[in-house]
């Protein structure tokens, strides 16, 4: 079988995480800049200000993806260059730069997927309370609509935010990511519901201005799996998947709040604080939703419990999503298991997680259709006679492109895949360190760009559309 027209194979990156010129052309500071020259926050002190030098060289980089035969380039659009405050003045500038990039994209005849927030908020408004303020979800708003009318008439395919767990939970509970808050479970379902109001808004306009493309959100997808048949940890994954995947997608496509979290989180006083206004737009709003993305790397495994450990102190280490940490509250703790397979940093290699999970998440939302809108391996790749041989990456995104061409066997609505990354790119506490492209930078040569094994790999498999996977 061979993967149909209508099939998008792509690759995705943040701009943060490539873009670098960060106090060019009349762009705004981020909570990123500030938060990365905090000493201790990232990996050797890594951060973004030049990044990839993406800014200056997008050309060559949308070049190298053409070559590679990508069908899709999905990236995001850094706010603070499109409004410098936030909410103040437009910045022609930073219109520019992304005008450019999208119109590169479609010479080469690249589908643009564009994401609004990959994490850089505008810092005037992280310093006003950012998610837990209403008005970053009201500014949000407003920056979403600059974008849709000043590049909707060339970008169909929106995504709104990527992972909201991420970003609040590192910002909120963990104190990993800006604002750098521990263990404030108020601040940080606030700060979900303001995402999701946001997210809602946003479609609504998006509607109204009757561009015909599609809209969605992206999450992080991490189905969880007891570690064995006991009721207590069935019980306990259950409560996981409630917190983790159900609070993120209920909202948006059935437009409510999973009732379990909900009856929880009034017992323990840590409701958002919603007007009904606000619910009635998740409400309103749900069915103009087009799609969901899945960003899977890997499943998480569950097991209650016993002793809950409430005030924990979170270090960088503990924030990668490596299993082995107790969840937010105390419930439960992820396990590494000795029969499965981890990558260099920790995480669960599981395609067949990813499979189990498309199928809940059918029973649970019906047929919506759905991108793979990040996977892929994050590794320290060999370079043997100045060639990357990036094997191990190849492998991985071969066994997950093979349970997709399942899944959609299967009756699963999957209409695209996006590799992460791209290109090798900042990781946003591992530096450079963790790779995860296809093309490979040269950080001891002026930043150097240079195809990986992997390039010719999938330059291979979108020839063929995956028909020998
Ligand atoms: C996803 C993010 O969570 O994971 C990306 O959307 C990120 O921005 C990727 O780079 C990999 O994470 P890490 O920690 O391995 O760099």
């Amino acid at each position: 079988m061979k993967f149909s027209h209508d099939f998008l194979f792509g690759a995705a990156s943040a701009s943060y995480q490539i873009e670098g010129a960060w106090n060019e052309d009349g762009k705004g500071e981020t909570n990123w800049d500030a938060f990365s020259k905090i000493p201790g926050k990232t990996f050797e002190g890594t951060n973004g200000d030049v990044a990839i030098d993406h800014y200056h060289r997008y050309k060559e980089d949308i070049q190298l993806m053409a070559e590679m035969g990508l069908e899709s380039y999905r990236f995001s659009v850094s706010w603070a260059r499109i409004l410098p405050t936030g909410d103040g003045e437009i910045n022609k500038k930073g219109l520019e730069f992304y005008n450019n990039v999208i119109n590169e994209c479609l010479k080469h005849s690249i589908v643009p997927f564009v994401t609004l927030y990959h994490w850089d908020l505008p810092l005037t408004l992280e310093k006003d309370g950012g998610w837990t303020n209403k008005r970053t979800a009201e500014a949000f708003v407003k920056y979403a609509e600059v974008c849709f009318r000043a590049f909707g008439d060339r970008v169909k395919h929106w995504i709104t935010f990527n992972e909201t767990v991420m970003f609040c939970g590192l910002g909120y509970l963990k104190g990993a990511h800006p604002p750098g808050i521990q263990n404030d479970e108020k601040k940080y379902f606030q700060a979900t519901h303001y995402v999701f109001y946001a997210h809602a808004k946003a479609v609504e306009v998006y509607k109204n201005l009757k561009q015909y493309g599609e809209i969605g959100i992206t999450h992080v997808f991490l189905p969880a799996y007891s570690v064995d048949g006991q009721e207590k940890n069935i019980l306990a994954a259950r409560h996981a998947n409630e917190y983790e995947t159900f609070w993120y997608y209920d909202p948006i496509l059935k437009g409510e709040y999973p009732r379990y979290v909900v009856d929880q989180l009034k017992e323990k006083g840590w409701t958002p604080d919603w007007t009904e206004e606000e619910l009635k737009t998740l409400k309103q709003n749900a069915g103009g939703n087009d799609f969901i993305g899945l960003n899977y790397y890997q499943p998480i495994r569950v097991e209650k419990m016993e002793e809950a450990l409430l005030e924990q102190e979170h270090s960088r280490e503990s924030s990668t999503l490596a299993p082995g940490n107790p969840s937010f509250d105390g419930v439960y703790r992820t396990v590494k298991m000795a029969d499965k397979t981890y990558t260099k940093w920790g995480w669960e290699i599981s395609p067949q997680g990813f499979l189990d999970g498309l199928h809940m998440l059918k029973g649970r939302y019906g047929d919506i259709k759905m991108y793979v809108t990040e996977n892929g391996l994050g590794d320290e790749d060999p370079i043997i006679e100045g060639e990357i041989v990036d094997v191990p990456r190849i492998k991985y995104i071969e066994a997950h492109l093979k349970v997709i061409k399942q899944a959609i066997a299967e009756g699963i609505h999957l209409k695209g895949y996006y590799a992460w990354s791209v290109i090798d790119l900042l990781s946003w506490l591992n530096g450079f360190k963790k790779q995860y492209g296809f093309i490979y930078v040269d950080h001891q040569d002026q930043l150097n760009r240079k195809k990986k094994l992997s390039f010719h790999w999938y330059q291979h498999i979108i020839e063929t559309r995956g028909e020998e996977l």
